[in-house]
């Protein structure tokens, strides 16, 4: 396990997702209903760096260069194909913590 210390809880806004860089990885970050989610920020279609900037729909998100969209809560493609990269998540004292040695799905 490999936690690292990505944002603070507040920095988070509900429904926004956040780039940061961490431990060599370019993270993803989304607050949808008060769960954290963490993938990678490249999306499974070209692999463009350009995940935090999708449009959430509930947990659903979608990328905005073409149009792929991700179930946040699965990985999973809704609309394309592929599978999100994601870390688990542990949100403690207002902190976020994610692991990136170990891919959730
Ligand atoms: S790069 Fe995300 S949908 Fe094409």
């Amino acid at each position: 396990m490999t936690e690292h210390k990505v944002a603070t809880l507040s920095s988070l806004r509900e429904n926004k997702g956040m780039r940061v860089l961490s431990g060599g990885e370019e993270i993803a970050l989304f607050k949808i209903n008060d769960h954290v989610y963490a993938i990678s920020n490249f999306c499974p279609h070209q692999h463009i760096p350009k995940l935090h900037d999708a449009v959430s729909d509930g947990t659903v998100i979608t990328c905005p260069m073409h149009g792929w969209s991700f179930d946040l809560s699965t990985g999973n493609a809704v609309a394309g194909s592929g599978k999100l990269r994601m870390f688990p998540v542990r949100v403690s004292n207002g902190d976020v913590f994610v692991d990136l040695n170990d891919d959730a799905l």
